[in-house]
């Protein structure tokens, strides 16, 4: 039995990377943990609710304690001028942003821009899977999840298709820094992410000073041109806003790729139901963002007043970790939660997290895995696991398989 405040630290083991899920079970025994370090681990879904609607929880790294060297540098860099994105700003400055960029974004305000992107989705699985002819083995993640978020951010802001092999280095290099144990993020790492965010920021700067002069109908535009009251967001904002949408839409899609194709071939039964009814898809894939969801935990929060739950106080200036990947699995909550079951009802997870940061892309994300998983299911033709488990990413907080390797008989 492992002592509950060693618990975070064996779920970020790379050992458990596999199969975390006994040891989310262990912690839901003691829902809120205080770690030596100071920091609390709250891990049943009703605290988890509660926190993600408390104002006095805090995404602001910038309001961590003085002794905290993210938020030290953090709060250098604002200082000196550079925006912090809105996943990381707490009301009203991120209510600000994000209701200018959801504007832009679908009805009730402009076009349904992510379904009028439906067509386009499908013709960039079908030619990630047209390369497949010819070979008998495949690497889903490489060769199919990988690239594919990438394009669809670079469609969405109007990036030039010829630019887009760019796009895919800096995330790369953006994505690989994001690890959240600093030891597990190398000097070279962080040095490497920066030097692409520098990159990547000059290119959006050059992007939107073009887009202003020749408007088309991608989100850039339209967060350029937007003449409403409250538009449009000042340029350095919008720099720092479409590398977040890049950040946040890539690995995450990545995984839920990687990690719903490898439960369609672990339940050989549902592959099949879904061949048949691609309809399936729909809730199939709100049991994989419950059942091995993407994002597992929550970035660290701060508590910005005592918070009193269930008899234990977090005193103020404590980090917070709140683990949605063992809320999605609380009994108290779902029923029979360790089963998975491709048309549960009344799935309300934390996949997409909750409260005022659940998931901007959610809408998007969702479409680019149901039309990628139905062509797959219909076009590759007895598709085999190769290895389980698959290798997974060192990364706890954002999992998923670095590799899954499937053998094909064919593509139709
Ligand atoms: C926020 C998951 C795809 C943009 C979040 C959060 C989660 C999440 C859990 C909440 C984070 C928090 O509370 O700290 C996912 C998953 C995805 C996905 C599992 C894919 C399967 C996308 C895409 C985009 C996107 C495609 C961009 C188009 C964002 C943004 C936020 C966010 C901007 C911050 C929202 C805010 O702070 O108001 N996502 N995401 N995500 N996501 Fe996603």
């Amino acid at each position: 039995m492992t002592e509950p405040k060693r618990l975070f630290e064996q779920v970020n083991d790379y050992a458990n990377r596999a199969d975390p899920y006994p040891l989310y079970a262990e912690m839901r025994k003691t829902p809120i943990i205080r770690q030596d370090d100071g920091s609390y681990i709250v891990s049943s879904y009703r605290l988890i609710k509660q926190l993600q609607h408390d104002p006095r929880i805090s995404v602001d790294i910038r309001k961590r304690p003085p002794s905290d060297l993210r938020g030290q540098r953090a709060r250098e860099m604002s200082s000196r001028g550079r925006p912090v994105p809105f996943l990381r700003l707490d009301p009203p400055e991120h209510d600000h942003i994000r209701r200018l960029v959801t504007r832009q974004f679908g009805p009730p305000h402009s076009p349904d821009m992510i379904d009028s992107m439906r067509g386009e989705l499908a013709q960039l699985v079908h030619e990630l899977i047209d390369r497949f002819q010819g070979r008998s083995r495949i690497d889903i993640v490489d060769d199919f999840a990988y690239p594919f978020p990438v394009s669809v951010i670079c469609r969405l802001l109007g990036v030039p298709r010829e630019d887009e092999a760019r796009f895919h280095v800096w995330a790369d290099a953006l994505v690989a820094s994001l690890d959240p144990l600093p030891q597990a993020t190398g000097d070279q790492q962080e040095m490497g992410a920066e030097q692409a965010a520098l990159e990547i920021s000059q290119y959006m700067g050059e992007l939107i000073a073009e887009h202003r002069e020749h408007p088309g109908s991608d989100m850039l535009s339209r967060l350029i041109t937007d003449y409403s009251p409250e538009g449009p967001l000042a340029p350095a904002d919008l720099v720092v806003t479409s590398v977040l949408l890049l950040i946040a839409g890539h690995e995450t899609t990545v995984n839920l790729i990687a990690n719903s194709t490898l439960t369609l071939l672990r339940h050989p039964d549902v592959l099949e139901r879904l061949r048949s009814d691609p309809e399936l898809v729909i809730p199939f894939v709100e049991e994989v963002l419950r059942f091995e969801p993407p994002v597992q935990f929550n970035g660290q929060r701060t508590a910005i007043a005592d918070i009193t739950l269930d008899g234990v106080t977090i005193p103020q200036g404590s980090p917070v970790i709140l683990m949605l990947a063992a809320a999605n699995r609380d009994p108290e909550r779902f029923p029979d939660p360790e089963r998975f079951i491709p048309d549960r009802q009344d799935n309300e997870h934390f996949g997409f997290g909750d409260g005022i940061h659940y998931c901007f892309g959610a809408p998007l994300a969702r479409l680019e895995v149901q039309i990628a998983l139905n062509a797959l299911v219909r076009r590759v033709i007895e598709p085999r696991l190769v290895i389980d488990p698959p290798p997974y990413r060192q990364n706890a907080l954002l999992r998923g398989p670095r590799h899954l390797l499937i053998d094909i008989t064919g593509i139709r």
